[in-house]
């Protein structure tokens, strides 16, 4: 079984996000011993944005890295994101990671009858945190995106552990991260991984 660990909080030892992912990814290691992780922080080794000259592949260092990217998320079975709420959307460094494994003919296809994913079979785990409090509102639009995001690729496996209101007071941090804590899966086994 293979686990791919993403982080993107640019707050360091005080992100959330960063203390929720660990916390997912060290539950499915102690569940499963032999689970092989990869780690790509994107704050620390971010992409650049997705330009003509990436699709040109212009650049032969980029377009390696955007290979190993891709290659990651396919021989994935299970994500792990860290993907906090920025100006009510993910970071931007989460988004150039996307727009690297959103890739036609690779993860999703066109057909006469619309879009099919091609990446199905993985589980995604969010670790998602906001300053205020989002879920069910208009106003989110990253835990909707991200899960769109993976539908698209065929992934409909997709659970949020989600910490709310951290911006309100140091009280509620605590509380919304300890609720968030207790919310984490149980890691189950999955059907394709080996
Ligand atoms: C650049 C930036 C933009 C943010 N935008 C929002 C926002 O639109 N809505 C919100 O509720 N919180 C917002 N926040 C608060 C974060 O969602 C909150 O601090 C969260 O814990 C960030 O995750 P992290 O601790 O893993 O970095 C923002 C924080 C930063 C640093």
């Amino acid at each position: 079984m293979k686990l791919l660990h993403i982080d993107s909080s640019a707050l360091g030892a005080n992100s959330v996000t960063r203390e929720l992912s660990a916390a997912i990814t060290a539950r499915w290691r102690d569940s499963f011993p032999q689970v092989q992780v990869e780690y790509r922080d994107l704050d620390a080794n971010p992409l650049p944005h997705l330009t003509a000259g990436s699709l040109a592949q212009a650049d032969a260092a980029e377009a390696a890295d955007a290979a190993t990217v891709l290659a990651q998320f396919l021989a994935a079975d299970v994500i792990v994101i860290g993907a906090p709420m920025y100006n009510f959307s993910i970071p931007s460094t989460l988004k150039a990671w996307i727009d690297r494994i959103a890739v036609a003919g690779k993860t999703f296809k066109y057909t006469e009858s619309g879009a099919v994913g091609l990446a199905g079979g993985k589980k995604v785990v969010v670790a998602s945190s906001r300053g205020g409090v989002h879920t069910g509102a208009p106003t989110d639009f990253q835990e909707p995106y991200l899960r769109q995001v993976f539908a698209f690729l065929g992934i409909e496996d997709v659970e949020f552990v989600r910490a709310e209101g951290v911006a309100f007071s140091p009280q509620h941090r605590s509380e919304a991260l300890a609720d968030a804590h207790r919310a984490i899966p149980r890691p189950v086994a999955l059907a394709k991984a080996a």
